[in-house]
């Protein structure tokens, strides 16, 4: 399986601080918010991904991440020139996918709970339709609502309603089988002009073949597309990892994962110093698991 994070648009919602900056770039408590979304591939075991970004901060996506190996994984980068919406990204990375199955996930989303990764481990074996995720929310008109009845059998999507069916939010994190690229060349793009997931996951729920798993009350998810909820994904990072529960740790996790090791980690940190706090409580993890 191969992931595709989409870090592309213009954040004009965050404006003016993220005028200079992607405001995937800025920072949720104590890292960049790219740094959640590709936790969250590396807790599904997955090391293969493409960044898709906007051409202005293609370079500083690279200059944080690089290629990856310095966590032991493979990142590969795209520009998306036009937004042309979510479902974009399986165009723009057709050749990236080949004949893989892929999930996407959306550069502010934020996902926290104990077991996720086995659940999109699960989700990954499938290997065959679709799986979404989920979650519910106080504001559903904000987002693609699932409607099901009660045998969680889904009976409807749509993209941001005014009157929502449901208070169930479809999060931005999506497991596709390797037919996701022949579906969306056949998407119209909407009144608004965009590619739009949920007309993907239309697709599947047509043919059958759309898995949705609901994320209970013991898992944290935020979109952080307003300042509010980036202020209070920050709080709740903040306020975990004083409790000695660390999230969005990358190095932390692709250790944990086995993508590098210990002695390789250990190496590529030594560039930082000891001054670094971000840096010290991972070289601290490493000594405490000797
Ligand atoms: C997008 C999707 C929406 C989904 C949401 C999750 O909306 O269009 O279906 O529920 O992401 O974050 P956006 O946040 O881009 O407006």
């Amino acid at each position: 399986m191969k992931g595709i994070i989409l870090a592309g648009g213009a954040g004009t919602r965050l404006f003016p601080a993220s005028l200079p900056i992607s405001k995937i770039l800025l920072t949720i408590y104590n890292k960049p918010m790219i740094y959640y979304p590709l936790s969250t591939f590396l807790r599904a075991g997955i090391k293969d991904i493409l960044i898709i970004t906007n051409e202005a901060d293609y370079e500083n996506f690279r200059k944080l991440l690089g290629d990856g190996s310095q966590i032991g994984i493979n990142i590969k980068y795209r520009i998306q020139y036009v937004q042309k919406g979510i479902a974009d990204a399986f165009l723009i990375g057709e050749d990236f996918i080949e004949k893989d199955s892929v999930a996407l996930i959306l550069g502010d989303n934020i996902f926290y709970g104990k077991n996720f990764g086995n659940i999109m481990k699960k989700a990954i074996l499938k290997n065959e339709g679709a799986t979404v995720f989920g979650y519910k929310v106080p504001d559903p008109e904000r987002f693609g609502v699932i409607d099901f009845d009660k045998n969680k059998k889904v009976l409807s999507l749509e993209e941001k309603p005014t009157n929502p069916k449901s208070n169930y939010a479809v999060t931005g994190l999506y497991f596709y089988d390797n037919n996701v690229c022949k579906y969306t060349q056949s998407l119209k793009p909407s009144l608004r002009g965009e590619l739009e997931i949920t007309d993907l996951n239309k697709i599947y729920l047509e043919k059958g073949k759309l898995n949705v798993e609901i994320l209970d009350k013991s898992f944290k998810w935020f979109d952080t597309g307003t300042h509010e909820s980036m202020l209070e994904a920050s709080n709740y990072v903040n306020k975990m990892e004083k409790n000695g529960v660390t999230i969005g740790c990358i190095e932390e996790i692709a250790y944990k994962e086995s993508f590098i090791s210990a002695k390789n980690l250990w190496k590529n940190l030594e560039k930082f110093g000891d001054k670094n706090e971000y840096y010290n409580n991972i070289k601290k993890l490493l000594v405490s698991n000797k």
